[in-house]
């Protein structure tokens, strides 16, 4: 059993391509202006052809562990939260423990879209805290252009691909304070992809297999069910809104984190933002912006942060910590 268990090194990244909202342009019935007023996102990377989740996935855990001190044999759970594994089957988890030599542990994959993080954050905090694990990897990774519908210019302009990740340490020290997770199935159709494996790989290869989203629905609910999240997680720690020093958001729609933003009576400079950099990489997206701002020198030890996803499902999260 453990007090605590606490981020002690965090990694990213981004394939080397990347698709601006010009590019979009020519592709699509789009404009830069729309994009940029709508969502707040000026441009995505996009993994190149013989480029996987695990390639994304096993540059970001191997930045993490170099800044955790660790080497992968120290390592007892690796969870990778993603949307677009490599295979149907092993786990993109099993994959990487192999590259990085990790054998013997649990290794698994974790489905709840944007919000897969923040699953795998709190799986991986039980384990810890539970005495089933002492060193994590916890990573979300994402090659999501490959499940997006290039020709609908209501979803193509939204998504890019990349990978986050942090190692998990059990601690005696905070840590991270909670974690919440929710579902509510009933609201699948307005986000998804729609059909699967067990549609048949004929179905799977056609529109039916690419991401559809009624977006203005979406948009609604993502805004109220983020303030209530926000809310819970204060409560649950006893903190008040000035308590917390950064927000990392998921980074779906500038438009979303401003309104969470303000709910927290948050100024915007304490928000990280990277969507107009990234797009929604989707699972990987908090913990990319998270790496992003502990690398640039932004959050810092000993610092509140307040962790928050919203995605397909619907899912939905959020984590607290003291850094
Ligand atoms: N370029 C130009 N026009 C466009 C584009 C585009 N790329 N896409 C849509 N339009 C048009 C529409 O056709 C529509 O035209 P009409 O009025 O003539 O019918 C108009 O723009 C407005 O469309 P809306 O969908 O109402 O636009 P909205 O302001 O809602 O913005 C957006 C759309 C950006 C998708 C927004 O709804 C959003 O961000 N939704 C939430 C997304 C989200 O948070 N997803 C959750 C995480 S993702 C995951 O889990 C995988």
């Amino acid at each position: 059993m453990s007090d605590y268990a606490r981020i002690t090194g965090t990694g990213s990244f981004l394939p080397e391509k990347v698709l601006t909202n010009q590019d979009l342009e020519r592709m699509v019935d789009t404009s830069d202006k729309w994009i940029s007023e709508r969502t707040g996102i000026k441009k995505r990377h996009i993994a190149s052809d013989d480029e996987t989740t695990c390639d994304l996935a096993e540059v970001a855990a191997r930045r993490a562990l170099e800044a955790a001190g660790r080497v992968p044999a120290e390592v007892d759970l690796i969870i990778i939260a993603t949307t677009t594994p490599d295979k149907i089957f092993p786990s993109t988890a099993c994959l990487l423990q192999a590259r990085l030599g990790a054998q013997g542990c649990p290794a698994f994959d974790v489905q709840a879209v944007c919000t897969g993080f923040i699953y795998a954050l709190g799986i991986a905090e039980k384990f810890i805290r539970s005495g089933s694990a002492h060193c994590a990897l916890v990573i979300g990774a994402e090659a999501f252009s490959r499940i997006v519908d290039w020709s609908d210019r209501s979803t193509c302009v939204l998504f890019g691909d990349g990978a986050g990740a942090v190692v998990l340490e059990a601690s005696d020290e905070p840590g991270l304070l909670s974690t919440h997770l929710h579902a509510d199935g009933r609201y699948q159709h307005l986000l998804h992809v729609p059909c699967g494996v067990s549609d048949g790989l004929e179905k799977l290869a056609g529109k039916e297999g690419k991401v559809q989203m009624r977006g203005n629905e979406v948009f609604r609910v993502a805004v109220n069910t983020l303030g209530r999240i926000v809310d819970e997680t204060l409560e649950a720690n006893g903190l008040q809104h000035s308590d917390i020093d950064w927000l990392v958001p998921h980074q779906a729609n500038i438009r979303i984190i401003q309104a969470t933003a303000r709910k927290l009576g948050m100024n915007m400079e304490r928000v990280v933002v990277t969507v107009d950099q990234h797009g929604n990489t989707s699972a990987a997206s908090v913990p990319l912006a998270l790496d992003t701002a502990v690398r640039d020198g932004r959050i810092r030890r000993g610092e509140t942060v307040l962790m928050e996803a919203f995605g397909g499902g619907f899912t939905w999260g959020s984590a607290i910590m003291r850094f």
